[in-house]
């Protein structure tokens, strides 16, 4: 008898500290899409298999632009999420306003300092402590084609310079096919933009320029060169495109209806939930010229600052889940990108995150790898916010010669 009410008081005692330790775990994040929701389930699965309960905060928009907004107002009225997928510059500025928590003990417990490259690990630092967890390595100077597409235009080989690139939009075009398809909103825009300057000038222009904001290089011939080549390529795309979602832009890949489109890895998860395989259906390559050069961009999640233990003990394991391998490898299996742990197994990842993983790290001792401008990794938002606008506005309106655009965008960088 006594046996049996020890035995039920334990009992009690562990469901009791269950209970305690469990809690609901709000992440803010913009994955939406058929590949990135099937990406960000995997997450919720694990949290829920660790008793937490996920309160899901999505908000819709490519690139972040949205989500960005929603954040600012939940904050600033004292309610943030748990967790929110913010990354680069971004985090700091956050960090500065006093509102993000301090991950260090889970960072300290699961080893973090030896586990990231040390680029990734300073960025999810604000002054020596972590306060964000990152989840992958998304590259996004990739260029799509439909392998049935190119055969029926006839284009035999893979375009490698912007040249090639050119003929083989021709030929498309000839056949009465799309040779572009794009999304016509101002972070797509740009993540074409840059992958033509990275094509145009190489990595150590595109720092100059894009990175470092120098105005000699933004207003230089290589730069005149890269808004030729730009507005060249948009001579290719649709009169549809303006406003379309990046993912309705790889539909049009994926359903044979274009052959190319420049952008992040993200868009091989909607090849890979369309069931689509690379080197068959679909071809994976730098976009021309880029092939020794990586543009990063990492996804993170930051941590808002909470009051609830329950709720603490959730963002924690939050935090250790997002770097723990399970999650690595099954997320970015579906999201396209590749994981941000050193050391993980890529034996179940295709040859476009294959060839991803060996160019991060090739790239990163030659001085080609550089941050993404387009997708928040390299400059502060407002100077960021300002380039974007006048290079959509240049690309938009065929009326804006190239030395007004290249002026235009020269005096946005200057953006304090
Ligand atoms: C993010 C990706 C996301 C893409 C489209 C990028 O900025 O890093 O995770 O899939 O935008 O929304």
């Amino acid at each position: 008898m006594l046996k049996i009410s020890k035995l039920a008081t334990a009992v009690a005692l562990v469901l009791a500290g269950t209970a305690a330790l469990a809690g609901e775990v709000e992440v803010l994040h913009y994955w939406t899409s058929g590949g990135e929701a099937k990406s960000v389930a995997e997450l919720k699965k694990i949290m829920q298999a660790k008793g937490h309960t996920w309160k899901d905060f999505a908000v819709a928009g490519g690139g972040g632009d949205n989500a960005a907004t929603v954040l600012k107002s939940r904050v600033v009225s004292g309610n943030p999420p748990a967790a929110a997928q913010i990354k680069g510059p971004a985090i700091q500025e956050w960090a500065s306003e006093g509102v993000l928590a301090n991950l260090d003990a889970t960072a300290k417990a699961e080893k973090w300092d030896s586990l990231l490259p040390e680029v990734v690990a300073n960025v999810m630092k604000y002054k020596g402590n972590y306060v964000a967890a990152p989840v992958n390595v998304h590259r996004v100077n990739w260029m799509w084609a439909n392998a049935a597409v190119l055969k029926k235009a006839g284009v035999t080989s893979t375009p490698k310079t912007w040249d090639e690139f050119f003929a083989a939009a021709e030929k498309v075009k000839k056949a009465g096919l799309i040779p572009v398809a794009h999304g016509g909103q101002n972070w797509q825009d740009f993540t074409t933009f840059e992958s033509v300057v990275l094509g145009v000038g190489g990595a150590k222009f595109y720092s100059d320029a894009l990175v470092k904001l120098d105005q000699k290089a933004l207003t230089s011939p290589t730069m005149q060169k890269s808004l030729e080549t730009f507005r060249k390529v948009k001579s290719y795309t649709d009169p549809a495109s303006p406003g379309r979602d990046w993912n309705l832009a790889t539909a049009m890949v994926i359903q044979e209806k274009a052959a190319f489109q420049f952008m992040g890895d993200w868009a091989k998860g909607e090849f890979t939930a369309a069931g689509k395989v690379p080197g068959k259906d679909y071809v994976c390559a730098p976009a021309p010229g880029t092939d020794k050069a990586y543009t990063f961009n990492i996804d993170s999640f930051a941590m808002f600052k909470l009051k609830d233990p329950g709720a603490q003990k959730a963002q924690a394991d939050l935090a250790a889940s997002i770097m723990g391998t399970e999650f690595q490898e099954v997320f970015n299996l579906n999201k396209g990108s590749i994981p941000v742990r050193l050391n993980m197994d890529m034996s179940k990842f295709d040859d476009c995150a294959k060839t991803s993983a060996k160019d991060f790290v090739s790239t990163a001792k030659t001085g080609g790898l550089v941050p993404s401008v387009a997708h928040g990794m390299a400059i502060a938002p407002a100077a960021e916010g300002a380039i974007k606008d006048a290079v959509s506005q240049f690309w938009n309106d065929d009326k804006i010669t190239v030395a007004a655009g290249m002026a235009n965008i020269a005096k946005a960088a200057a953006t304090k």
